[in-house]
């Protein structure tokens, strides 16, 4: 049987997180980061490889710090852990300033708490202390305003033990994941969040018992841009199910069965960006034909992937044997160098004794004819 506390527990979070108490990222992060950070960690300037001016700076740091931020996990995320160090810590944040207001730091916290989501909300750029957004990007069609949830619905799907979360406050576009409930989660589960089909942007399922029986309820939830499938039962049958997503950017399938069948049907999801499929059976050649196909997609098969392995062992290649090259013609060089300091050395020591040699000569029948005594040869 469930526990029930931590049912309840997840359905009081719920509710909460639901009402509009989220902590927005463009109107309460960003400004904190730009007024105390961003003159070491901004556009100018990126101390410790860091910027913090943008979404996708951040994003940026995220890939460069595996520590930045871990969403629903501050104490482990150096954005939050940083700033409550010591204050003698020299790697407490902003460094060398006081400490930020105990507000400020409460703010990241709960923002790191509720997933640290990067979303801009479509506040008046005025609002927005960030730089220009991304550009549009290729004929993805944009997603229309949402309507808002019906209360029966969030209700329903929030009765699964789901965590329903508006992306930003007062937004429409909702959040759902399971994070306490992963391993109670089914094809039912699945099924049961269909009453929020319009409202669903991002659903992470990674984790959970689901199988390619979800498909069909996927399906409906046309609004995706974000889909988490990592680490399930879910494969090819899934995946066909979900090409007709016209928003669909981000899709995790890593570590599933899916094989090259679903890359192949993936080229019709013209939105795509990211594209994870560490250890799953997909090819090296199938992940490079569909970044062709699908422009701005990023298909991420994993460091070790032998595909992957086998570009960055080309690479490598390339440069060491430029490298060695360089180092061979160097050494030819010092070689030749090398000789021609030995032969100076040679004809200068041979030089030297015939330079003795002579001038003993010269010497010698002075010393002979030895001068009379008294006679002075020399003033
Ligand atoms: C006066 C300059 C300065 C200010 C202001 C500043 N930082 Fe830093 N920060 C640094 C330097 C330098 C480093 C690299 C050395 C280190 O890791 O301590 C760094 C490193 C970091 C790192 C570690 C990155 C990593 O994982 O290696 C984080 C996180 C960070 N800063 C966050 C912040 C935050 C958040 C703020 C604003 C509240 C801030 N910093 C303000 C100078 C600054």
């Amino acid at each position: 049987m469930r526990s029930l506390p931590v049912l309840f527990a997840s359905l009081a979070l719920a509710s909460t997180a639901s009402t509009s108490l989220a902590v927005d990222f463009n109107t309460e992060i960003a400004p904190i980061f730009a007024a105390h950070c961003a003159g070491c960690h901004g556009a100018d300037k990126g101390l410790g490889r860091l910027r913090l001016h943008s979404p996708e700076a951040i994003e940026q740091g995220m890939k460069d710090h595996s520590d930045l931020l871990i969403a629903k996990d501050p104490d482990k995320s150096e954005l939050y852990a940083r700033l409550v160090l010591p204050k003698d810590d020299s790697k407490r944040m902003p460094k060398g300033a006081d400490p930020l207001s105990e507000k400020d730091v409460n703010l990241i916290k709960q923002w790191i708490a509720e997933g640290g989501t990067l979303v801009t909300a479509d506040a008046p750029a005025a609002e927005a202390p960030m730089e220009e957004a991304a550009p549009a990007k290729k004929d993805v069609p944009e997603r229309p305003k949402l309507e808002a949830a019906s209360p029966e619905a969030m209700k329903a799907v929030e009765a699964t033990g789901a965590l329903v979360i508006p992306l930003y406050s007062g937004s429409n576009e909702l959040r759902v994941s399971f994070p306490s409930s992963r391993e109670q989660v089914t094809d039912e589960t699945v099924a049961a969040l269909v009453p929020l089909a319009g409202q669903i942007v991002e659903l992470d399922l990674s984790g959970t018992k689901i199988t390619d029986a979800c498909g069909e309820s996927l399906k409906q939830l046309v609004n995706l841009d974000t889909l988490h499938l990592e680490k399930t039962g879910v494969g090819d049958a899934t995946v066909s199910w979900l090409v007709e997503m016209p928003y669909l950017a981000y899709l995790n399938l890593h570590s599933t069965k899916v094989t090259d069948a679903s890359l192949e049907a993936l080229k019709s999801v013209a939105a795509l960006e990211k594209l994870y499929l560490w250890q799953t059976a997909a090819s090296y050649d199938a992940a490079k034909a569909l970044e062709k196909h699908t422009p701005g997609l990023e298909v991420n098969l994993g460091w070790d992937h032998p595909g992957v392995v086998r570009e960055r062992l080309t690479e490598e290649l390339a440069r060491v044997e430029a490298e060695n090259a360089a180092a061979a013609t160097a050494l030819e060089e010092a070689k030749k160098a090398m000789e021609s300091a030995e032969a100076t050395q040679k004809a200068s020591a041979d030089r030297l004794g015939e330079i003795k040699k002579q001038l003993e000569e010269l010497n010698k029948p002075a010393e002979e004819a030895k001068p009379a005594e008294g006679e002075q040869k020399e003033a």
